[in-house]
């Protein structure tokens, strides 16, 4: 349950997050208070002992909640070894075998290799290399308007949804899709205007959009992109960092398209980055991709093994479906906002501004609930896994009370709590 012992945020979390905004390099989007080892299923305890309802799950990192008995003792039994960092792409450990093989068991066939790495942006690294190496007269690569994939420089380049993330950075040559219906038609025109089909490194693409702001691809855009990406050649990339691994009812967003791509990432509730391909889109040059700690650290190999495991355990794809429809259902009544979306537990909608968006996301967790924007008026709602209906209603009253209060016109917050959360304009 929510329980709110201070003003947040507390005077021990205000002690840390002040020193820490001063030593931080490169000062982001925390939040009010510090999380303490404590919580259960859905609910989180700071460290002032305050215990909040999370519906962002760790930007969706976290689909089991906090201290799930079955993933604590996955950690009793790593507890009392080192290294527990391995340089896993030279030195080989079983987990790294173990997760290859669940991970392409959840997979269509053909696509039988992964490639572990430490973060989603590397896996998006990886991904877009991987494809370029194959076409060595790659100029180009096309991502999507609005697309999030990474900030390492190489995902920047296909990143498009704000520009905050990009600027003083070098690029790569992209060029840009509609999120739309439209974005085949664009592809055709490139394809008779701007490069050959062999110039052209990937297409890659979120199946539903994340960071840019919650929406799923239109069904047609898919389907024609999927069509002439197969009939010139070019591999199809989906980014599933952010959808994949069940959030959206299926192991991967794709599905939802009756479509394969020729490679997809994963990450985030995976534990690990991940590229999943057919063994002969990788290279087959020794060093071609790798990194010290790329292979996964085994620790996030062992939770991210449970993770899957647990997912067909307890039929975890159908309850995300149906918990989701439940969720979005309850959302579609609340007044003042609008545009609620999504598939499974991967949910949003939008507010009438940017500043009313802001300031109910402040108001939220005030009252002890975190939700994350997206886009630019938007909020996710993606509860772990484990979320109750009622833990649902919960959340709903509160998001309907804080947009009530903060459609006030004049409304502003003001405070401490104003001074660590920025609002969710730039998370992940
Ligand atoms: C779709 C997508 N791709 C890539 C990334 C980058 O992952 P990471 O933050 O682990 O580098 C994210 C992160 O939010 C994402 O949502």
């Amino acid at each position: 349950m929510i329980n709110l012992k201070t003003k947040i945020p507390g005077p021990k979390s205000l002690r840390i997050l002040t020193k820490l905004k001063a030593k931080n390099g490169g000062w982001g989007v925390t939040y009010p208070f510090v999380l303490s080892s404590k919580g259960k299923g859905a609910y989180c305890e700071d460290i002032d002992g305050n215990v909040f309802l999370d519906f962002g799950s760790q930007i969706a990192s976290n689909p089991f909640g906090y201290n799930h008995p079955e993933l604590l003792e996955v950690l009793k039994a790593y507890g009392k070894r080192t290294p527990i960092k391995f340089a896993g792409q030279d030195f080989a450990v079983e987990e790294h075998l173990k997760m290859i093989e669940e991970l392409t068991s959840i997979t269509p066939r053909n696509l039988d290799n992964a490639f572990l790495i430490n973060s989603g942006a590397e896996a998006v690294e990886n991904a877009i290399k991987i494809c370029m190496r194959s076409r060595p007269k790659t100029k180009v690569g096309i991502s999507m308007e609005r697309a999030f994939h990474g900030r390492t420089l190489g995902a920047l380049s296909l990143t498009n949804s704000n520009k905050v993330h990009k600027k003083g950075y070098m690029r790569l040559p992209m060029l840009r899709l509609p999120y739309d219906e439209s974005a085949a038609e664009h592809l055709e025109t490139i394809l008779a205007t701007e490069v050959y089909p062999d110039e052209i490194g990937f297409v890659i693409l979120e199946h539903v959009q994340g960071e840019g702001g919650y929406t799923p691809a239109p069904k047609k855009m898919v389907e024609d992109l999927r069509k002439i990406t197969k009939k010139n050649g070019i591999p199809y990339i989906s980014d599933e960092i952010q959808a994949g691994i069940g959030r959206t009812g299926k192991w991967w967003a794709f599905q939802h398209y009756n479509i394969v791509p020729e490679v997809f990432t994963s990450g985030k509730a995976l534990q690990v980055g991940a590229v999943v391909a057919n063994h002969s889109l990788f290279p087959n040059e020794a060093g071609a991709i790798s990194s010290t700690w790329g292979g996964g650290h085994i620790l996030d190999l062992a939770m991210g093994l449970k993770t899957i495991e647990l997912i067909k355990k307890q039929k975890i794809l159908q309850r995300n479906e149906r918990i989701g429809q439940y969720c979005l259902k309850a959302l579609n009544d609340v007044a003042g906002i609008s545009n609620q979306r999504g598939i499974g537990l991967m949910l949003a909608f939008d507010l009438p501004s940017q500043e009313i968006r802001d300031n109910v996301l402040l108001e939220c967790v005030q009252n002890g609930l975190i939700l994350l924007g997206c886009g630019i008026k938007g909020i996710r709602v993606i509860p772990p896994y484990i979320v109750e209906e009622k833990d649902i209603d919960t959340a709903i009253t509160i998001i309907e009370k804080a947009v009530k209060t903060c459609s006030v016109k004049k409304f502003k917050h003001r405070g401490k709590i104003y001074d660590f959360l920025h609002c969710g304009r730039s998370h992940a």
